[in-house]
């Protein structure tokens, strides 16, 4: 059988990885600003996170969501706790789009309507509401165009309030930074405006943490820097280290039924302890703070690169904008400098999503190959 041939491939095969370096079959060290898609938080292979998960593999790895699972109420407890949402429930699920989808039909349950309000750009991933959610034709079927989704512009509050007035939104959803779009984010005041329109219009407000949850931003969420509450928070990416985990913060007045939600896999042993482990080096290596710290740094050192037109994005989530597409520099940044980066749908943004562990001297090796690559073309 062949593999379904849907993945543009660079011709890389890494084979082992440590923190923030990747080495490929041939021995190469690569050095990680991509993190697999924003996905490795504490770095890869960490020795607390691969002993936690190899000592759970050997005891129960698995069991259904018929029988009670611990790990699954530790979890809720610590991530409450680190988060500042104590007083939220948790549903577990197995990737970003999961969340997005049950985040979805979560808000279509409670407030008894259908229509999703979401933004140009945005992404949410590939399944049935989340992929209609997400403002990409290409990756609509027919299918997906059946559901009921109005996209708006960032920080246009009239449109977002006359949209709400119409009465039949169950969710409004976005990214406190996009993402995959391209690291354009809303203001506080839009931020703002759109936490006390749900509530006046009885709209559930989804904030996607997928990829900017998780300490990413510097906070250990994204929309924390604009000081709202949603109702549902969706969390994935780095929340497992590479373990595939996905989650659905919900906040009280949002009272579950035996069915509403459920998986096979989701919760699952494993899938807890990985993210466990992940919260405790975050919190033991204080993270976080270093996600805000050498982000402010690489944001300096940055500004200082010839042809760059703006540094986007928070913490180590980060969009270097240029002039001109950026698919070029980023093979020569693999091919030549060994340096893995993002690119996004924005074609002149390179993206920077390393490993929250990172310091000053993997952002300086990357500024002084990436300088020399400019200089060399002349940018
Ligand atoms: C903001 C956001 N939401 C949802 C998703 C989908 O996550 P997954 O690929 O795990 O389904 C992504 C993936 O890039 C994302 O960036």
């Amino acid at each position: 059988m062949k593999l379904f041939d849907v993945y543009p491939l660079y011709d890389v095969e890494p084979v082992k990885a440590y923190d923030s370096t990747v080495i490929d079959k041939n021995g190469v060290e690569y050095l990680d600003l991509y993190g697999g898609h924003a996905v490795i938080s504490i770095g890869h292979a960490h020795p607390h996170y691969v002993k936690r998960v190899q000592e759970q593999v050997a005891q129960i790895g698995f069991y259904s969501n018929a029988v009670h699972n611990g790990l699954q109420t530790q979890l809720a407890t610590k991530l409450g706790t680190l988060s500042g949402f104590e007083d939220y429930q948790l549903f577990l699920c197995n990737s970003g789009a999961e969340a997005n989808e049950n985040a979805l039909k979560l808000a279509s349950f409670y407030t008894k309507k259908s229509r999703v309000i979401a933004f140009d750009n945005g992404f949410h991933g590939r399944t049935s509401a989340a992929v209609a959610a997400t403002d990409n034709p290409a990756i609509n079927a027919p299918l997906n165009q059946q559901q009921a989704v109005t996209f708006l512009p960032l920080n246009d509050v009239a449109q977002l309030e006359s949209e709400l007035a119409k009465g039949d939104v169950c969710a409004v959803i976005i990214e406190p930074i996009q993402g995959v779009g391209g690291l354009d984010e809303g203001t506080t005041e839009f931020f703002k405006a759109l936490e006390q329109l749900c509530k006046q219009y009885k709209a559930m407000l989804i904030l996607d943490e997928v990829q900017s949850g998780f300490g990413r931003t510097g906070l250990f969420f994204g929309h924390q820097h604009h000081g709202i509450t949603p109702d549902i928070i969706s969390i994935a990416k780095g929340m497992g280290n590479g373990f595939p985990v996905g989650g659905v913060m919900i906040a009280p007045h949002i009272e579950p039924s035996y069915g509403m939600l459920g998986t096979t896999f989701g919760g699952n042993h494993l899938a807890c302890v990985a993210t466990l482990a992940v919260l405790e080096v975050l919190e033991a290596e204080n993270l976080i703070d270093n996600a805000r710290l050498t982000g402010a740094y690489f944001q300096e050192q940055a500004n200082q690169l010839p042809g760059v037109q703006k540094i986007k994005g928070r913490g180590l989530m980060l969009g270097i904008e240029f002039g001109e597409e950026v698919g070029a520099l980023r093979k020569k940044l693999i091919y030549d400098a060994h340096i893995f980066t993002g690119g996004a749908k924005n074609k002149n943004v390179l993206r920077i999503l390393p490993p929250l562990t990172i310091g000053k001297p993997e952002i300086d090796q990357f500024i002084n190959a990436l300088s020399t690559i400019l200089v060399a073309e002349n940018v």
